[in-house]
């Protein structure tokens, strides 16, 4: 796959690829599709309608609207025939279900953890971690805040402290891993505040800055400093499936290590392993995994209260047996395999057409850097924002806006403007088809193109947390109404 200027490190050559007679450099799915769902494409002009009812806000459009739904890999990947025929012998019971056994054995098996404490989802993992560790005063080192994470921390008076390396934040890089912590910064951080760190939070991939990864190497450095400071390390991994592959195919001294043995080296650094399993293992749920008998009983009795039964914790039995067969399935590299293969392809395609994407690729989805595309927008008429609504205009494409939109405001009421504006177009896994992926390349290609038409968003209705999710925004002009005009007159009668 791709040879463009930001692949400078040497890509692995362990995992097998599959060349093309031609030379064609494309993706090749590895899996056949049996069961699908139909797609309505509606046309432009219903399309601008649409996202003027959302409030231009893609979290509050509607599906029937939506033709590629790349908002997030979160609980919307397709599920494999070995999923599904497990969700059949789920056993429901309150309490000592054989699923919650076989999922925790699994877990074990993987991981070598012998504690499971189920979750309804990543956040609510996150919930229990900080009513556990968390008070006023309390500083949570990580390479990268995520939205839910960060909120939980600081409900609880605590503060959260980014130490991922300078490049992490550079949209364009030849840095494989890019979601690394700054080791130096680590250390001065805990020689200042030891006493105030309960853990380290290890996010493994970074979701905000592109689903960035971390090294092997730099995992266990950091595992190393928190063990000689008696501090705990805990692992969001959520994305770690992403992570795994990028390990195996970026990191010289891992490529001859199996995804399994890879795994089970990060997870002896670890004290603690959290995940949404909307992400990690292809179904939808979540837990915290320890190998510390200690540590589970110190956060155990949260579950029953929060979360239900300890043998369940809010999760469906059916949901929790597909990912016991989810996580297995994680280990094969095929399968791990192809949802960074077709972010790269969809990466490398928008770069020949010159339209501004983070580079390197990394996992979750393929990443539009809105300050270059559309530098006439300023960050406080959210140029993210504005670009997650016109890309919806040109093609019926939802994305997610990760900028100044999904912070929030200084306690003074003035605007945090992020450190990045990126709109993510998510690749959930197994799900779309190339052609389907070249539809989006071509659709942002005409955008670019007309990227002069796109103006700022303002807001209507703004929450005062988590306002991404429900906040409400109006253009600062007529723009969209040029572009749908722009469109009729490029592409005529076509949808
Ligand atoms: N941690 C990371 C790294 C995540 O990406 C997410 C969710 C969570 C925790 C929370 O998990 O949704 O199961 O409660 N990310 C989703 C996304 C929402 O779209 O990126 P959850």
């Amino acid at each position: 796959m791709g040879n463009f200027s930001y692949l400078i490190f040497k890509k692995g050559d362990a995992m097998a690829e599959i060349k093309f007679y031609t030379g064609e450099n494309i993706p090749l799915e590895l899996h056949k599709v049996k069961i699908v769902q139909k797609l309505d494409l509606v046309d432009v002009e219903r399309r601008a309608e649409a996202i003027r009812e959302a409030g231009n806000n893609t979290f509050l459009l509607k599906n029937k609207d939506i033709f590629l739904d790349m908002l997030t890999d979160s609980g919307v990947n397709a599920m494999s025939d070995r999923q599904l025929a497990a969700m059949m012998i789920a056993d429901d019971s309150y309490a000592g279900s054989a699923t919650f056994t076989r999922l925790t054995d699994k877990l074990k098996e993987i991981f070598d953890t012998d504690y499971f404490l189920p979750a309804h989802q990543g956040r609510a993992a996150e919930n229990i971690l900080a009513m556990t560790y968390v008070k006023k005063g309390t500083i949570i080192p990580m390479n990268y805040h995520f939205t839910t994470t960060k909120a939980h921390i600081t409900r609880l008076g605590g503060r959260v402290e980014e130490l991922v390396i300078d490049e992490g934040v550079k949209t364009t890089s030849s840095h494989p891993f890019k979601g690394n912590f700054d080791l130096d910064r680590l250390c001065s951080l805990i020689e200042r505040e030891r006493e105030n760190i309960p853990f380290i939070r290890i996010e493994a991939g970074t979701n905000l800055i592109g689903g960035q990864p971390l090294s092997l190497e730099n995992i266990k450095e950091v595992s190393r400093i928190a063990r000689e400071n008696g501090i705990l390390t805990v692992m969001d991994a959520s994305l770690l499936q992403d992570n795994l592959y990028f390990i195996k195919t970026r990191e010289e001294s891992c490529k001859d290590k199996s995804i399994r043995e890879i795994t089970r080296e990060i997870s002896d650094a670890m004290d603690i392993i959290y995940f949404s399993a909307r992400k990690l293992g292809f179904a939808r749920g979540g837990g915290i995994a320890t190998k510390r008998k200690d540590l589970y009983l110190k956060m155990r009795e949260l579950v029953p209260m929060f979360e239900g039964f300890l043998t369940y914790g809010g999760m469906s039995v059916r949901e929790m047996e597909a990912m016991a067969v989810g996580l297995d399935e994680t280990m094969d590299e095929d399968v791990i395999s192809q949802g960074p293969l077709f972010i790269e392809y969809m990466t490398d395609e928008l770069i020949k057409n010159g339209v501004p994407v983070v580079t390197p690729p990394g996992g979750l989805g393929c990443h539009l850097n809105a300050l270059e595309f559309i530098p006439q927008v300023r960050q406080e008429e959210y140029p993210a924002g504005s670009l997650a609504a016109a890309v919806y205009i040109a093609g019926g494409i939802r994305g997610m806006e990760r900028g100044t939109i999904s912070e929030q405001r200084e306690e003074d009421g003035r605007e945090h403007l992020a450190s990045v504006e990126l709109l993510r177009l998510a690749m959930p896994r197994r799900v779309f088809t190339l052609s389907q992926v070249k539809y989006a390349v071509d659709r942002i290609k005409w955008l670019y193109d007309n990227r002069e038409l796109i103006g700022g968003l303002k807001f209507v209705e703004e929450p005062s947390t988590l306002r991404f999710f429900f906040g409400r925004l109006e253009p600062t002009s007529d723009w969209q109404d040029k572009l749908v005009r722009k469109f009729r007159k490029d592409f005529g009668d076509s949808l």
